[in-house]
């Protein structure tokens, strides 16, 4: 089948504990994105429980109890995006993983400006359609459906 644009994708985005002191600023990245709406938003405090699911595709990996501590260190501001490509555009935004990498290589990226390491790096966003459905999911009950349509409109909520 033909690639169909996607108008109304919906990704997930977490502000990390970090970065929590300039959550102004972070947001207001995001709304230098022209194409880029906040659809939900919570203010979360993740407990361990709770983490480890969100991040169990890491689980066999070293740095996993280090990542639930951190986590679950302070609050986290979840949210949801829309727009076209909201999946791609946002990872693009945040710029790799590793904060230091990022000021190298991306370095008006999120991750570059508001993050330290490759732990501490400020925010997260959904890699994947798939990630995108199980994360907001976990964070908006009510948003399992909708994460692409093709047919609604960007400014219709
Ligand atoms: P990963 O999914 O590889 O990165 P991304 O957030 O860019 O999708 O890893 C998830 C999180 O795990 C990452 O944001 C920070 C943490 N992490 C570490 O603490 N140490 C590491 O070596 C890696 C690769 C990730
Ligand atoms: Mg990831």
């Amino acid at each position: 089948a033909a690639a169909v644009a996607c108008y109304r994708q919906s990704t997930f985005v977490m502000i990390k504990p970090d970065a929590m002191q300039r959550a102004g600023e972070v947001i207001s990245r995001i709304e230098e994105i022209a194409t880029l709406r906040i659809a939900d938003m919570r203010l979360v405090a993740l407990q361990p429980s709770m983490a480890r699911l969100f991040y169990a595709e890491h689980s066999q990996r070293t740095f996993f109890e280090d990542l639930v501590s951190y986590v679950t260190s302070g609050p986290i501001l979840a949210m949801r995006l829309v727009g076209p490509d909201a999946i791609k555009v946002w990872r693009e935004a945040l710029g790799p993983t590793d904060s230091n990498e990022a000021r190298r290589s991306a370095p008006g990226s999120v991750r570059a400006l508001f993050g330290t390491d490759k732990q501490r790096n400020a925010a997260h966003g959904s890699d994947s359609r798939e990630a995108a459905g199980r994360e907001l999911a976990f964070f908006f009950k009510d948003t399992v459906d909708g994460i692409c349509s093709t047919s609604e409109p960007l400014t219709e909520l």
